[in-house]
């Protein structure tokens, strides 16, 4: 059989992305994370579409190079329709849409939130594969879903955030703290020189398998507002405290809502996607569920957490295989359900 090479791009955020697969293995895996957002304390749409209008080329070349492809070897073109922020999507889309026709080779349509959970089949000898049927939880910056995935291209969404998503409490909280942009990664640092039982802040009672961070948010709005009227310099004292009262928190609510989810499904096996996924708690609680032998638990290389486009090529590659094109009249998608 001969191999399937696979460009993917992936830009419906604020980081430019391309990859080249060799079936389901990746040979080149670039991404451009835009720095001019930081400034800003939060991705600005127009200007996330304008670096990715400037980006896109080199990454793609980059990405061709690195995994010493040529671009009349590929088999398809794969890329993010959605969903995403639209100015950033067109970039993407256009420009695969422009290549494949260039190439005369088929487009092929993928979901990014799909993407965050296929990411675990990626050939990989140091991960092991989720088995049919599983947990997938997406944790990013814009969602948070617990979704059964029965098949590749069959899953459901069964629960969800009702108001923030986690990656969006992290950035609010963390900016609240004076911590810069995105902010759930210094979080996660300054968390691990903290006490955890510093602080307590409420866990939300939502119903059913859904989410709320924005009681969270305002809790601690309002926790460190009453706590600087008597000091200060209260943020600056209790730093690493607060990090990891907060961590402590979102970890509890993922465990709850996970344990609930398990018990009702009946499924043991649990994978995480998105980039808050990289996170040390979230991933150490995992394991020590795993530990306990409470779950089955896939967490994914740190370079398929936050947005990739490998992530956008191995859902390619299963498209691929099972003859699932898309016509080049197709337009990006800014919502777009699982
Ligand atoms: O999946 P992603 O790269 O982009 C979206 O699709 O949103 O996720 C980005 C989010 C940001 O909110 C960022 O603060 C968060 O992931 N994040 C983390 C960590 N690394 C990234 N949050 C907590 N702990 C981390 N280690
Ligand atoms: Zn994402």
């Amino acid at each position: 059989l001969e191999n399937t090479y696979i460009l993917s791009i992936e830009s419906s955020c604020d980081d430019t992305a391309a990859a080249v697969l060799e079936n389901s293995r990746i040979l080149s895996n670039v991404v451009a994370t835009q720095k001019i957002h930081e400034e800003y304390g939060g991705v600005v749409p127009e200007l996330a579409s304008r670096a990715h209008q400037q980006n896109i080329v080199p990454v793609v070349d980059q990405a061709l190079k690195k995994a010493k492809i040529d671009k009349s070897q590929l088999n398809a073109i794969a890329f993010t329709r959605g969903p995403g922020l639209m100015g950033s999507l067109l970039v993407g889309t256009s420009f695969a849409k422009s290549l494949a026709l260039a190439l005369d080779i088929p487009l092929i349509e993928v979901n990014h939130m799909q993407a965050h959970l296929l990411a675990h089949f990626i050939d990989d000898a140091s991960h092991r594969k989720p088995n049919f049927p599983f947990l997938g939880i997406t944790l990013s910056g814009g969602h948070t879903q617990i979704v059964k995935v029965d098949d590749y291209f069959s899953m459901e969404v069964i629960g969800e955030t009702l108001d923030d998503a986690v990656g969006e409490a992290y950035d609010k909280c963390g900016k609240m703290l004076g911590l810069d942009y995105p902010a759930g990664p210094i979080v996660d640092k300054l968390a691990q020189k903290g006490n955890p039982k510093a602080f307590e802040f409420p866990v939300p009672n939502v119903k059913d398998l859904n989410f709320s961070f924005s009681g969270l948010k305002t809790a601690v709005m309002y926790f460190l507002e009453k706590k600087q009227k008597e000091n200060q310099d209260f943020i600056k004292e209790n730093l690493n405290d607060l990090c990891a009262s907060f961590q402590f928190t979102v970890v509890k609510i993922i465990k709850k809502k996970l344990e609930k989810a398990v018990k009702q499904t009946q499924i043991r096996e649990v994978a995480i996607g998105g980039g808050v996924s990289a996170n040390s708690a979230i991933r150490t609680m995992l394991q020590k569920q795993e530990k306990n032998k409470k779950w089955i638990c896939h967490i994914p290389k740190f370079e398929y957490t936050t947005d990739n486009a490998a992530m956008i090529g191995i859902v390619g590659y299963y498209k691929f295989l099972n003859g699932q094109f898309t016509d080049v009249k197709t337009s990006a998608k800014a919502r777009y359900h699982i």
